[in-house]
């Protein structure tokens, strides 16, 4: 096995390099569409990921709830990826958990380092950046803090930032908070499926089985953004994503066979329909290929929380209501730990032919 010491993104960024280590440096045919991220975020031709309201999801009176599902489901087949308005979580409750993230990365990179994972030894959570797990060595111009937040009895709060110290409150209120819109998510997107409310929710593991996962994404300032990516294009493997960021712009969608950018939207969270859904709806609701690039001007954060089910308890297989004879199932039964090997070896494959 290859180890070698890489230093924090953040180290790197702050040593005053003009040019970036060839790691980071991606493949020729990529960086044709690397562009400047702020003036892509200002065009307004072309298609733009759909704003959803989310106000009347719960509404008194069916023909209004339905009309709001409609929108929901249009998104979610078409996109796979959206901006939730209205979602019920408060601007103050946001705002919180963008500044204890923040302070915890403001602190020197040696204090942070304490709380650093250890992939080797199977300890995903921590901070962290991406190893190289291919033969190009290709990195991502970003850390991060990864943890369990929820269920509150699978989580480890002893690995949890102690800095600022009032992290521990506001990430375990926002995860009981999302953990009730991701269930919100789920009962209106199996109704658009033709399926009892409470089926999906089961499907990936219900309240005790599915788990949602923080990864803090801290992008540094990068001298060389047209060649570098914060993350690299993937598809998420949760049942969904949701994403809060700082305001500054970095996500990018790949629609109809072009880079879009994502506007910053007030107030807003970001929703992924990931491949656990797209499998089960049997390819109904798109999981979107999607990546982030960097900036030279401004540090760009922001909060993904993946809500996953469990790795082996649970069978994914596209739901008998998605099949017919006319719309055979297009994903082979796997569990979710199976799901991310084949994934993994699809990544190699390509790699070595290359
Ligand atoms: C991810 C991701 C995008 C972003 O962490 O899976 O796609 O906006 N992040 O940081
Ligand atoms: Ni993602």
């Amino acid at each position: 096995m290859v180890t070698s010491v890489l230093p924090r993104v953040e180290s790197l960024a702050s040593s005053g390099i003009q040019s970036i280590p060839k790691e980071y440096i991606r493949p020729q045919e990529e960086l044709t569409s690397i562009g400047n991220v702020f003036e892509e975020e200002k065009k307004e031709e072309g298609p733009q990921v759909p704003t959803i309201d989310l106000t009347e999801i719960e509404s008194e009176d069916e023909e209004v709830r339905e009309r709001c599902r409609q929108e929901l489901k249009k998104a979610a087949m078409e996109w796979g990826v959206m901006h939730l308005v209205n979602h019920g979580i408060s601007e103050e409750l946001m705002d919180r958990v963008r500044k204890v993230g923040q302070k915890f990365f403001e602190l020197p990179v040696e204090e942070k380092e304490k709380y650093a994972n250890d992939q080797s030894s199977g300890n995903v959570q921590g901070y962290g950046s991406k190893l190289a797990n291919n033969a190009s060595g290709q990195l991502e111009w970003e850390d991060y803090f990864f943890h369990l937040i929820f269920p509150e009895d699978k989580r480890d709060l002893s690995i949890w930032p102690k800095i600022p110290s009032e992290y521990t409150e506001v990430t375990s209120e926002y995860a009981r908070q999302l953990r009730g819109l991701a269930s919100k998510i789920l009962s209106a997107l199996s109704i658009c499926l033709g399926l009892e409310e409470g089926r999906l929710e089961k499907e990936v593991g219900g309240v005790e089985e599915l788990l949602l996962q923080l990864k803090i994404n801290y992008y540094p300032k990068c001298p060389q953004p047209e060649l570098a990516l914060g993350v690299e294009a993937h598809t998420d493997i949760s049942a969904l994503t949701f994403i809060l960021h700082n305001m500054v712009p970095g996500l990018q969608l790949f629609y109809q066979g072009k880079w879009v950018t994502a506007k910053c939207v007030p107030n807003s969270i970001i929703m992924h329909i990931g491949d656990t859904i797209e499998i089960l709806s049997n390819g109904k609701f798109k999981s979107i290929l999607h990546r982030g690039l960097v900036n030279k001007e401004k540090v760009r954060i922001s909060w993904a929380v993946f809500c996953e089910p469990p790795k082996d308890k649970i069978i994914l297989k596209p739901l008998p209501e998605t099949v017919s004879e006319t719309e055979p199932p297009l994903f082979p039964p796997r569990t979710f730990a199976q799901h991310i090997e084949h994934k993994l070896f699809r990544k190699t494959q390509d790699n070595l032919s290359n």
